[in-house]
């Protein structure tokens, strides 16, 4: 019998509490509880039906192990598989995606897409991410006060993700809803109705995507952008099709939308709550992507974790995983474990971070690492060049109620201009 069944309150049970208040404010003290009080490093949380592994090794380990997929209709309780013929545009998409493909169509997809997720051609789009973050900030050129979560969380990732893919952007708000909906039509809390109306809109997101894809097939000269490189990656005989184009760019807008939002309050508040960093940073911008990576590090921002569905029996830790049942990698734990870092509780922006999970490891590695550091960096110089002596007006304001996220509904900076 599983401990799952057993029904018993475990040390993990007692003290792993990711939807309570304090967690949502000083996740932190929570986590760290769960290390100096357990020896458990996984437990079972019943809210979830889920495995919960907190360690930073078994985090690791766990990512790595191909007995797992992070695929959801793996679950014993995801909805049953429609027949093909009943599906709709929007669902063959999401059946694309790279988080839905077996092991070995992964591989192939990730190997044929590697050249647009690459550094290069990141590197290619900085300018107009930069005129996207430009933009976002001249809006707020003559504000006392303004909210990151309602201006700067919004304008940066949704243009830049809109500039990778070529999105014009009077269509911006179309390709907008579609990553809405993207991330929740699937969730456990999503009801009927919720995922007609859905729906609607990511069909709309879903029939333009398709109508940029044929244009840039129409043409000639394919270019070297994202689908530039996506409709001409060959290995061999081998190309990528249009629905696996779709589902490349399904991925990077499920996630990448809401993580790239809430990293831009999260940096902020970070930074402006420990101002001492923030001036090690001005005074040395060679720091920015260990501070990016230490600060989502120190004030991640998930509150679940990275889902993986056992496709057999495993065992960890001496607890057998069925086949079917879910684990979730809560990454957010495995980064203050002690056992692996030195004064985990501290912001440290010089910090060796060697080995971290931030961006998750193995072969789903996140693919948006790039684009989320280019947006991150420029989002961070602007500030400081704007703004040299803002600071915190208040402390941030959650949603207690994020499917899966401490998001931050209203981070308030005074600017002092
Ligand atoms: C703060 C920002 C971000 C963080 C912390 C983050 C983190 C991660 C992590 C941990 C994974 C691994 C997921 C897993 O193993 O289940 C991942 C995967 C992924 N990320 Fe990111 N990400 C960020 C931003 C972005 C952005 C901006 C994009 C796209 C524009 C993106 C695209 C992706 C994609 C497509 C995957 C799936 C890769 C695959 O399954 O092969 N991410 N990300």
């Amino acid at each position: 019998m599983s401990l799952s069944e057993t029904g018993e309150q475990t040390a993990f049970q007692t003290y792993y509490k990711p939807q309570s208040e304090e967690y949502l404010e000083d996740f932190r003290t929570v986590v760290d509880r769960l290390f100096t009080k357990t020896d458990e490093r996984m437990g079972w949380y019943e809210p979830w039906m889920a495995w919960i592994v907190t360690s930073h090794d078994l985090c690791k380990t766990i990512l790595a192990d191909t007995r797992l997929t992070p695929d959801f209709m793996k679950w014993k309780f995801a909805p049953p598989e429609q027949a093909e013929a009943d599906k709709n545009d929007f669902e063959r998409m999401l059946d694309n995606a790279l988080f839905r493909l077996d092991k070995e169509a992964h591989r192939r997809v990730r190997k044929l897409a590697s050249k647009a997720f690459s550094m290069r051609m990141t590197e290619q789009i900085e300018s107009q991410i930069k005129d996207v973050v430009v933009n976002a900030f001249d809006k707020l050129a003559d504000k006392e006060f303004f909210n990151v979560a309602d201006t700067l969380s919004v304008d940066i990732p949704r243009g830049s993700m809109s500039r990778l893919v070529g999105i014009p952007p009077e269509k911006e708000a179309i390709f907008h809803k579609l990553g809405w909906a993207m991330v929740r039509y699937n969730g456990i809390a999503t009801t009927g109705e919720d995922r007609e109306e859905l729906l609607r809109a990511a069909l709309e997101g879903v029939a333009m995507l398709q109508d940029v894809i044929q244009r840039r097939r129409d043409m000639p000269d394919k270019g070297d952008d994202f689908i530039g490189l996506l409709l001409t990656a060959q290995e061999g005989d081998d190309r990528l099709n249009d629905w696996e184009i779709l589902g490349i760019v399904a991925a990077m807008i499920a996630a990448g939308s809401d993580t790239a939002g809430d990293m831009h309050p999260t940096l902020l508040y970070a930074l402006l709550s420990n101002p001492e960093q923030f001036d090690k940073l001005k005074a040395n911008p060679d720091l920015a992507n260990n501070a990016i990576t230490e600060i989502l590090r120190y004030e991640a921002f998930g509150k679940t974790g990275l889902h993986r569905f056992a496709l057999e029996d495993v065992e960890f830790e001496g607890i057998t995983v069925k086949k079917g049942e879910q684990i979730i990698i809560a990454a957010q734990a495995g980064g203050l474990d002690p056992a692996q870092w030195d004064r985990p509780l501290e912001l440290d922006i010089e910090r060796n971070l060697n080995g971290n999970i931030v961006f998750g490891v193995g072969a789903h590695v996140c693919a948006g690492l790039f684009l989320a550091r280019i947006q991150a960096r420029l989002m961070l110089e602007e500030f400081g060049k704007r703004f040299p002596n803002a600071e915190l007006a208040e402390p941030p304001t959650r949603d207690p109620a994020h499917y899966n996220a401490r998001h931050i509904t209203k981070l308030l900076v005074k600017t002092n201009i």
